[in-house]
């Protein structure tokens, strides 16, 4: 069983004095850190390290040499060939925004992605389309928000990317993408996964799955903002043109040329947040000292309490499956006729429950299905039973008075 109390004891925020304890149910926007985490950053400040990459130096080759670990770190993590296949961004949306403009789309090529899918992987296929003519698809999903095989092998012909969502933030569904990996390549497309809201929940191997390109963010899997990965099989990173150049991609320039320098250093222009990437190494050997069945069970645990609880409440609609089980460690919920953020801030006010309301960034879903906002319960390893108890006892309170 996953150890939460002692976990807790290595978030301040969880510990902390003269200011209220939040109850923290807000990880698929942001995870907290634990201090493990921050103290690699701090360190980085205070013991003086340098640019990367670049200087000579003892703090300078001190600095290259950590990064260098860390990409081998992220490597190791979802099991990709080798660290050259790592290439650090800011945050998923960058990754994505450098995949879609780097893998030399033009007028007419189609790209399928799912009607669930966050802003980060709609609006920057749909820029493309209004800049230079791609076809963006959009596959429809079941009723319940499950992934539609059918639909989406009826659509694939002729697809160039199918690019889709690894967990939803929207309703915490995981989708088959050994499944959609497999269609898509027995079609000739590529795929690409944002991973950003599974990657603290459940263990992805790039190899299994046999994914072409996955995007993921260090805020949202117990690292700093700021940081973010995109992993391409080392044949295909070979092939995209860089999207963002200057510093640090090449290998030479003069006043009229210039060399690019291999993979991955001809994606990562100018200085990199290295703090933030020391930050991310810690938070995955943080996760790689959890166990990955058990940090499954105890979301299983909390989403079938609060699903359960939230079903005898009649005016209340669980976006997504019905079976907390099939939604990872999100509980996404709205009231017809009802502004859930007021419900949000008045959870806040009477017992500091921190949770977040509104359109989640996938404002597409709610338009299409014209519901207003919701309320979303995201929760992480660090959360305890007796929270979702306080959550639920406060929810019911508020009911009485709406
Ligand atoms: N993707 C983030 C969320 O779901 C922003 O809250």
């Amino acid at each position: 069983m996953l150890d939460v109390n002692k976990i807790r004891e290595d978030f301040s925020v969880l510990n902390r004095r003269g200011s209220y304890i939040p109850i923290y149910f807000d990880s698929a926007c942001m995870s907290l850190k634990p201090d493990q985490v921050v103290k690699v950053m701090d360190d980085y400040y205070k013991e003086g390290f340098a640019c990367v990459g670049r200087s000579a130096h003892r703090s300078g080759v001190q600095a290259t040499k950590k990064v260098k670990e860390v990409r081998g770190i992220v490597a190791k993590f979802i099991n990709a060939k080798n660290e050259n296949e790592i290439i650090f961004t800011r945050n998923t949306t960058e990754s994505i925004n450098l995949f879609a403009n780097s893998v030399g789309l033009s007028k007419g090529d189609i790209v399928l992605i799912t009607d669930k899918e966050h802003n980060s992987n709609l609006i920057p296929w749909l820029f493309l389309r209004d800049k230079i003519g791609i076809i963006v698809k959009i596959i429809p999903c079941n009723g319940d928000g499950t992934f539609s095989i059918d639909n989406f092998s009826e659509m694939i012909s002729g697809a160039k990317i199918v690019s889709v969502v690894h967990t939803s933030n929207l309703d915490g569904v995981t989708n088959p993408i050994k499944e959609i990996s497999q269609i898509a390549h027995k079609n000739g497309a590529l795929i690409f996964v944002d991973g950003a809201q599974g990657m603290a929940h459940k263990k992805i191997d790039v190899r299994d799955l046999d994914i072409d390109f996955l995007a993921f963010s260090g805020h949202k899997m117990l690292g700093p903002t700021g940081t973010g990965v995109l992993y391409g099989k080392a044949s295909l990173l070979e092939k995209l043109t860089p999207f963002m150049v200057g510093g640090n991609t090449v290998s030479n320039s003069t006043y009229t040329n210039y060399e690019f320098l291999g993979v991955p250093d001809k994606f990562e222009a100018g200085l990199q947040d290295y703090a933030g990437i020391l930050g991310l190494g810690e938070a995955i050997k943080y996760l790689n000292n959890l166990d990955w069945e058990e940090i499954e069970e105890h979301e299983l645990k909390l989403n079938t309490y609060l699903t359960e609880e939230l079903k005898k409440i009649s005016k209340i609609k669980i976006i997504g499956p019905e079976n907390g089980a099939e939604r990872s460690s999100v509980v996404n919920f709205y009231i017809e006729g009802v502004d859930m953020n007021k419900i949000a801030i008045m959870l806040d006010e009477m017992a500091n429950v921190e949770v977040r309301s509104g359109r989640h960034c996938v404002h597409s879903w709610f338009e299409d299905k014209k519901i207003y906002n919701s309320l979303r319960v995201s929760f992480s390893i660090y959360n305890t039973m007796e929270e979702a108890e306080i959550f639920i006892t406060n929810l019911n309170k508020i009911m009485k008075i709406l």
